[in-house]
């Protein structure tokens, strides 16, 4: 891990975005990093289970934290839909009044296990791939930068990137081209704004909804084989572990613009 700069004080009024809050790594995410927040700080949880945001909102919320949660499809919520729920779950506030504004970009999706890379053929579903774990993540940065582009020094931004984003795996094409799009966006982005704390953050393999989806849905046997021994040797990370990892390196400022940090790496 690279080191660089202090670190991030979160103890004065904080605005936090979290994406797929509503299980798994984001709702332990969420958890982790509430527990960091200055009083008058204010969270957005979002993800399409309204049942299951509520509960990591009760799991969130404390004296010094409000949270505000929307159930929204981010594979299709339009750039002006997000942008509204932003100033929605801020409104009665000024952004000025917020010392930090963080947004975890968690969301994500595995993409179609049952089809060789050698025949992807269908568009139509790699697009929609896209939009969910790529196109729709960068606008729904674009809208949080926009809402704080008086105060870029302010904006701390984690996406949660993975191996596979820098190391193939065969039979996760769509998973792998998704999360290096994705995080050679953040890396372009840190380039430029050199204000701006970005951070990818590779969680480790994690027992999560994702990794039985793996199990039920893989066809690569390698995948196959690599997952089920995860499982059997008890390798799997809990999505509490990685998230407190995840907010540590992040509090401790130790990383350079955009680096790409995994769960294993020193410290
Ligand atoms: N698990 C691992 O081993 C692992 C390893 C490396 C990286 N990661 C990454 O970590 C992140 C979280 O993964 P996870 O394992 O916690 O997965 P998960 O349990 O499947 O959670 C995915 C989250 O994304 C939300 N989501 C999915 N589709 C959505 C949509 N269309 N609109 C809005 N929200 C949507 C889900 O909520 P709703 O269903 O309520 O919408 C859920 O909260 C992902 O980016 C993943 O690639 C995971």
């Amino acid at each position: 891990m690279a080191s660089s700069s202090t670190n991030i004080d979160l103890s004065e009024p904080s605005f936090c975005v979290v994406s797929g809050a509503s299980q798994g790594i984001g709702r332990a995410i969420a958890v982790e990093i509430a527990k960091c927040l200055g009083p008058d700080s204010l969270m957005l949880l979002l993800a399409r289970n309204n049942e299951e945001l509520a509960v990591t909102a009760g799991l969130c919320e404390s004296e010094n934290v409000k949270v505000v949660c929307n159930a929204v499809d981010l594979s299709t919520a339009t750039e002006e839909l997000m942008m509204d729920i932003l100033q929605g779950a801020i409104s009665g506030r000024q952004v000025d009044e917020f010392a930090h504004a963080l947004i975890f970009h968690n969301v994500g999706s595995l993409g179609n296990l049952a089809i060789e890379t050698s025949r992807m053929e269908n568009i139509q579903e790699l697009r929609k791939y896209y939009d969910l774990n790529v196109f729709k993540v960068i606008s729904l940065n674009t809208q949080f930068l926009k809402l704080f582009e008086e105060f870029e020094e302010k904006v701390i931004i984690v996406n949660i990137t993975s191996l596979c984003a820098i190391k193939p795996m065969g039979g996760m094409a769509y998973y792998c081209s998704g999360k290096a799009a994705r995080e050679m966006y953040f890396r372009v982005l840190a380039e430029e704004k050199k204000q701006i704390k970005v951070l990818n953050y590779s969680p480790g393999p994690v027992e999560t909804a994702m990794i039985d989806n793996v199990l039920e849905e893989a066809i690569n046997e390698n995948l196959r084989d690599v997952f089920t021994s995860f499982r059997n040797q008890g390798t799997l990370l809990k999505p509490e572990i990685t998230a407190k990892k995840c907010v540590k390196v992040l509090l401790s400022g130790k990383f350079s613009p955009g680096e790409h940090v995994d769960y294993f790496d020193d410290e």
